[in-house]
């Protein structure tokens, strides 16, 4: 299993260029399911669960031809199998996200149930709610969503909980169906809005994404499409972050400012200069102290989950008290145990984390437990005094592109360590 070695190195300065958002791409690439005709992707990013999402649609007999590793072309005309594995779903749960348009294409579907995973049980109940109310027969056995429907109809569907991947199920299953779907209380981030956008190249009729009510008109086909995926705001945020708890000066890039308008709210609260421009953001902490600050994570538009393990890292190097509540997913606080072995003062209380800041934290062996948990200790690593061990980077792998790379070039000292077994 890999590693990574970071060693504590003063303020990050530099440029480093935002890949292709890892939750756009793996809605779109299965989008491509819903065509007999080729799906043109551009700005993939290269990451594993890319990797095992071309993977999947390739053991349904899906053409996948890959130009370069941020580009490929799908053509599902020919597949084989309407089948997902559970030793593919089980690598990735977002396989999930093929149940939907292979009912609307083929009429059937065999998912594996994706388990649970570290940050929580991730239920799958609003998923097949939806689809169900589209007609679909869904019966759950041997640990698989065993799903059927001649052709699925409209119907006007409300999520009692905002679901992201359930709102893009149900979005690609409307977009064959017959008459009109409704989705109320539907996601707003900006990973549906760009998944809708790629539908309606691809000849979808789609309005109100972005808001929380969505209308779909059901379509004979969909046709050939070419479509670039979003900037990873995610990522974005992950490297403004460590330039402000490095107290250094970063420029992402290759991204979008209004992506992530929550996010720079908490940063200029924590003292930093933001600069942004039409396709870049820059952070400038001016070699001062980020203060702390509260966050309570909530759907999109709201501070998003994916950036609370970041801020947690900001707070333990920072001036002052900050409170951070995790509203989403009940298990999403792993990384404040690996925190504290760095010598940081994290107190939880259920899903609120109480975070005194400390002026700096000292190297230990730590260990990666989840994609956005693991970020969050790379950062805390760089601010703190010493030599830090991180094991377990392949959760890193799987949604941050050449991360050691994009950090090594704003100065830090990281280098990965491969190990055989
Ligand atoms: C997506 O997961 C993202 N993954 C997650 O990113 C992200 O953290 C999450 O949305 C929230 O923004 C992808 O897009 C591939 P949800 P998703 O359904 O869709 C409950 C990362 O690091 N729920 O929006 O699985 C659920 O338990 C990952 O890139 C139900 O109860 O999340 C949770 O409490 C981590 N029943 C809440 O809704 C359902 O049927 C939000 O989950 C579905 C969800």
């Amino acid at each position: 299993m890999d590693k990574f070695i970071v060693e504590g190195n003063g303020p990050l300065s530099g440029e480093v260029a935002a890949s292709g958002a890892k939750n756009a791409a793996l809605p779109i690439l299965c989008a491509s399911l819903l065509s007999d005709e080729p799906l043109h992707l551009t700005n993939l990013p290269k990451l594993w669960d890319i990797a095992t999402t071309r993977k999947l649609l390739t053991q349904m007999g899906v053409d996948v031809q890959q130009p370069d590793p941020h580009e490929c072309v799908v053509n599902a005309k020919s597949i084989t199998t309407c089948v997902a594995p559970y030793e593919l779903v089980r690598t990735m749960r977002a396989s999930i996200l093929v149940l939907g348009p292979l009912l609307a294409k083929r009429g059937e579907a065999q998912v594996s149930l994706p388990g649970g995973c570290a940050i929580g049980a991730r239920p799958v109940d609003l998923h097949l709610m939806g689809l169900k109310a589209m007609g679909a027969e869904i019966n759950l056995e041997g640990g698989f969503i065993h799903a059927k429907a001649s052709r699925l109809k409209g119907a006007q569907i409300y999520f009692d909980t905002v679901t992201v991947t359930g709102t893009e199920n149900l979005m690609m299953a409307a977009v064959l169906a017959e008459g009109e779907t409704i989705l109320e209380n539907a996601a707003r981030e900006p990973e549906v809005v760009d998944l809708a956008r790629c539908l309606r190249a691809m000849g979808a009729k789609i309005e109100g994404d972005g808001n929380t009510t969505i209308r779909i008109q059901g379509v004979k086909n969909l046709h050939a499409a070419t479509h670039a995926i979003l900037p990873d705001r995610i990522e974005t945020g992950t490297f403004l972050v460590a330039g402000a708890v490095s107290r250094g000066r970063v420029r992402v890039t290759h991204t979008e400012p209004g992506l992530l308008d929550a996010v720079l709210v908490k940063l200029q609260q924590a003292g930093a200069i933001i600069r942004t421009g039409v396709d870049f953001i820059e952070v400038d902490m001016q070699g001062r102290r980020p203060k702390a600050v509260n966050l309570h994570t909530m759907p999109h538009p709201g501070f998003p989950t994916d950036m609370q393990a970041q801020f947690m890292a900001l707070n333990c190097l920072a001036e002052g008290v900050g409170v951070i509540k995790e509203t989403i997913f009940e298990n999403r606080f792993m990384h404040a145990q690996e925190l504290l072995r760095l010598g940081a003062d994290i107190r939880i209380e259920v899903n609120t984390a109480v975070v005194t800041g400390k002026e700096s934290l000292t190297a230990a062996p730590i260990m990666a437990t989840a994609l956005r948990a693991s970020a969050s200790l790379v950062i805390a690593a760089l601010a703190a005094q010493g030599e830090t061990i991180i094991d377990r980077i392949y959760h890193m792998d799987r949604g941050y592109e050449d991360i050691e790379g994009k950090f090594a070039a704003l100065g830090a000292k990281i280098m990965r360590v491969s190990k055989l077994m």
